[in-house]
């Protein structure tokens, strides 16, 4: 019998394509990664396995992939400072190069000839997986039954997993599709495709509206060593508490949200809103402490680097050889990164109000106008002469 290990989230297209697989001669076997997806009310991961077996998979794998997510993952990408088209902080394509390799990893303990995902063929998350699958595996056959099935409309699979009793809640409209992890939500679909509409309080899932947050700002210091974050407001925090604290509390005030218009992959353009409160704290911190630290021309390159390290997690192509390249990079210039940034809560915004380094390049007797000033002014008007000297006719 063909084997097949299927990506399952436990929702409605997945679990359809449990038995769309069985009724195709495959022994379907099921993998659910917990990414700190936070699952909806009255959803657990028992219930999620229960019903890939309800479906008709022959065995389910849940893995708690969300430290070697924040370690392997977030952090290097924190590291890069990587943001995709100026907004977006990549929560969903930072994830699926983590799942296509326990696809795999399951696939080869499995003995499986096959794997198989829920990605419709429209968007960026088929491309990664796949790319990603490939470049681990080439010989996995890989099966996208969205791409393909005959379904043209969800009232369509809520018939077929009627009549084959494959459990689903089928009440639940869901007005949005909804990709959320523990570095941040993804929302797109229905009333958001309309651009010229500003999206409703009710697509946001775990950030307050800034008009609704405290009119106190609060302050926050985060704490970094060699570009990774380590403590908050002095205290040591494990990375996955870390990042769950500063969700809780940045969403609070409202931060990390933006609405975007973004160049997807397959040539669409499409209209996204993200939530991502602990990555804009972490990104907006780390930024700062690396402007006092990093020598001119290393913050401009890396700039460049950063923007470039985005594309390729975007693009799916984390395991490729630039994006390994890129990281050595990064690494090395993240060696003196470490100290102190106090960040301002409010309304919406996060901004670093005050920071602090043992490494810091900032020397105030230099950049002072005041009476203890050692610059010695005398010495810019030959560099002012030697700089401009090229471009005298
Ligand atoms: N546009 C984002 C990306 O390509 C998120 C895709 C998944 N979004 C969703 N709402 N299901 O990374």
């Amino acid at each position: 019998m063909k084997k097949v290990v299927l990506a399952y989230s436990g929702g409605l297209d997945t679990s359809c394509i449990v038995r769309w697989l069985k009724e195709r001669s495959y022994e379907v076997i099921c993998f659910v990664a917990d990414l700190g997806q936070g699952l909806g009310q009255g959803e657990s991961f028992e219930a999620i396995e229960k019903r890939a077996l309800a479906a008709g998979a022959s065995k389910v794998y849940i893995r708690d992939l969300q430290e070697e997510f924040i370690d392997d993952f977030i952090i290097p990408a924190l590291k890069a400072n990587a943001v995709y088209e100026g907004k977006y902080l990549l929560a969903t394509a930072l994830g699926r190069p983590l799942i296509a390799k326990y696809l795999v990893q399951i696939a080869h303990k499995e003995k499986a000839n096959a794997v198989a995902h829920g990605c419709t063929g429209k968007g960026n998350d088929q491309v990664r997986l796949e790319v990603a699958i490939g470049i681990l595996d080439s010989k996995l056959e890989i099966i996208a039954p969205v791409r393909e099935w005959e379904f043209k409309s969800r009232d369509e699979e809520i018939e077929y997993a009627l009549k084959y009793n494959i459990p689903i809640d089928v009440t639940k409209k869901k007005p949005y599709s909804v990709d959320r992890n523990i570095w941040g939500v993804s929302i797109e679909a229905g009333i958001l495709e309309n651009l010229e509409q500003e999206p409703p309080e009710d697509a946001y899932l775990i950030t307050k509206s800034p008009m609704q947050a405290s009119s106190y700002p609060r302050y926050i210091e985060v704490t970094f060593e060699k570009g990774c974050p380590k403590k908050i407001d002095g205290k040591v925090f494990k990375l996955k508490n870390l990042i769950n604290y500063l969700n809780d509390v940045g969403g609070q005030f409202g931060v990390g949200r933006s609405d975007m218009v973004e160049n997807r992959l397959v040539g669409i353009k499409s209209r996204e809103i993200y939530e991502a409160p602990a990555a804009t704290i972490l990104y907006t911190a780390h930024k700062e402490l690396e402007a006092l630290i990093l020598d001119r021309e290393l913050a401009h390159f890396k700039e460049l680097i950063g923007l470039k390290y985005a594309e390729l997690v975007y693009y799916g192509l984390w395991f490729s050889p630039l994006k390994v390249a890129l990281d050595g990079f990064v690494e090395k210039t993240q060696k003196l990164v470490s100290g102190t940034i106090k960040l301002k809560l409010s309304k919406g915004s996060c901004v670093a109000v005050a920071r602090k380094s043992k490494h810091s390049l900032y020397k105030k007797e230099l950049s002072t106008y005041g009476a203890e000033d050692k610059f010695d002014q005398g010495l810019a008007n030959g560099f002012i002469k030697l700089w401009g000297m090229p471009y005298k006719r």
